[in-house]
């Protein structure tokens, strides 16, 4: 789907997030593009706990790669941790030229980004048979490696049979916008890759989406935002964390 890449919006953290003309939408909260990566899939999923002190090689599934953020933030916290295990990160996206413009030097969303972020983004090497980008990056203190692959094409087609999921972000568009990314066949895949002890977590809080996860098996509760924890009367008061139901 055809993307502007000169759309930015400045969020309120200062990081820089674009709107998408088709889907009409931003890709990331008006509260802040990091801040949602951080507070949301990083925080309130527990795997920046878990992960400072990992005692098994993780799998993360990041759901539409978009700009990078969830995906550069899952690594800043392994990268954190003593890294004394692998890390596996399988991102999903099908508009190319986003995948393409991470990894260039000359990417306008990363201005203010740090410069690991910007270090990391830019290892992505595209395979010129499978079109799919990889990059690899190693621990300075265990030398163990973050391996990361981004396919590229529709998210329902991917090929993740071989693969374990510890953690989820489910960051597609809005239900309405996106809705094959939030259908009951959509959380049965990824119902199918999960791992038992499975921590996914969203923004979206829609009456469809709790009613597809609960379709397809998955657990949920509704989380305090951290607007709604400390009273704050704007902005988004619930995200959805979501686990494998066992009965
Ligand atoms: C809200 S944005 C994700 C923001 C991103 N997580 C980040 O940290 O910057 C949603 C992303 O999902 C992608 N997307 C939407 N539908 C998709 C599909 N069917 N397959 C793969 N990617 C899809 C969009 O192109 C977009 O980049």
């Amino acid at each position: 789907m055809a993307v502007s890449l000169n759309d930015l919006v400045v969020t309120q953290d200062g990081t820089l997030t674009l709107r998408h003309p088709a889907y009409d939408e931003e890709f990331h909260s008006i509260k802040g593009a990091r801040f949602e990566a951080d507070s949301l899939y990083m925080e309130a999923s527990g795997f920046r706990s878990h992960v400072l002190a990992s005692d098994q090689t993780l799998g993360v599934l990041d759901v539409g790669l978009g700009l990078g953020y969830n995906a550069l933030m899952t690594l800043e916290c392994w990268m954190q941790g003593s890294g004394s295990h692998d890390l596996q990160l399988v991102s999903l996206e099908h508009t190319p030229e986003l995948v393409a413009a991470l990894a260039d030097p000359q990417c306008n969303w990363k201005e203010g980004w740090s410069e690991d972020w910007k270090l990391w983004s830019q290892s992505l090497q595209q395979d010129p048979e499978t079109g799919n980008w990889k990059a690899r990056v190693q621990h300075p203190c265990s030398g163990r490696f973050f391996h990361w692959l981004v396919l590229v094409g529709d998210a329902r087609l991917a090929d993740l049979s071989a693969l374990t999921f510890h953690y989820i972000w489910q960051d597609a568009f809005s239900p309405k916008k996106n809705p094959e990314l939030w259908s009951v066949e959509w959380f049965e895949k990824l119902r199918a890759v999960s791992h038992p002890t499975v921590q996914l977590v969203t923004y979206s809080v829609a009456r469809m989406v709790r009613d597809n996860l609960e379709g397809a098996s998955w657990s949920q509760e509704r989380m305090k935002t951290p607007q709604a924890q400390s009273g704050e009367g704007t902005g988004k008061k619930q995200w959805l964390r979501a686990w494998l139901r066992t009965t």
